[in-house]
């Protein structure tokens, strides 16, 4: 199932799985994994037996455009599915308010599994941590459903 996480304990088992995945192998502090944008994103979680296994992040960028963020599955759980299950459902909620252009930012590593889903890369963008490089892609739909 796929849901906002809604009580105290599901929102630190979300954002400790975002740590986990996205700063922990970096050496990065506790809280590096959290940003002003939390505030007003859309958060999304997949639960698997009460347990959250993957998280993702999407943010209205204007009327027509959403962007992609802090994607990530535990490392046990990818290759099943559960990333990409939950990047159709955030392009789902994208496109219901009429954002039909998704936009991310893509880890060197993750370039592949973006590909596949339909995204293209528009430009080299930052280095995280002086080490990861990043991909500005994008993917835009047809029309509103
Ligand atoms: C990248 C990530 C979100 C993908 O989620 P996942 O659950 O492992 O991926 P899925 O199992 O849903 O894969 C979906 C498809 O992409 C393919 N894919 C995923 N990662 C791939 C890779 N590195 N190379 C080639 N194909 C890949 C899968 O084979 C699958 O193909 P299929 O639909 O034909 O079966 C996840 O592996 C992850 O959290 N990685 C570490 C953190 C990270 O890099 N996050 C992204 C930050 S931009």
């Amino acid at each position: 199932m796929i849901r906002s996480p809604r009580t105290p304990d599901e929102w630190d088992e979300y954002y400790k799985l975002r740590f986990q995945v996205l700063r922990a192998p970096w050496n990065q502090p506790i809280g590096s994994e959290r940003n002003e944008g939390d505030q007003t994103a859309a958060h999304f979680a997949f639960f698997e037996e009460n347990t959250i296994i993957g998280v993702g992040r999407l943010d209205n960028m204007s009327a027509t455009i959403a962007q992609i963020r802090f994607m990530a599955v535990a490392g046990n759980q990818q290759g099943r599915g559960i990333g990409k299950k939950l990047m159709q459902h955030m392009e789902e909620m994208a496109l219901v308010s009429g954002r039909t252009t998704l936009i991310l930012h893509a880890r060197e590593i993750a370039l592949p599994f973006y590909k596949k889903l339909g995204y293209t890369i528009t430009e080299k963008s930052h280095l995280l941590f002086g080490d990861i490089q990043h991909y500005l892609m994008s993917k835009k739909h047809e029309s509103i459903r």
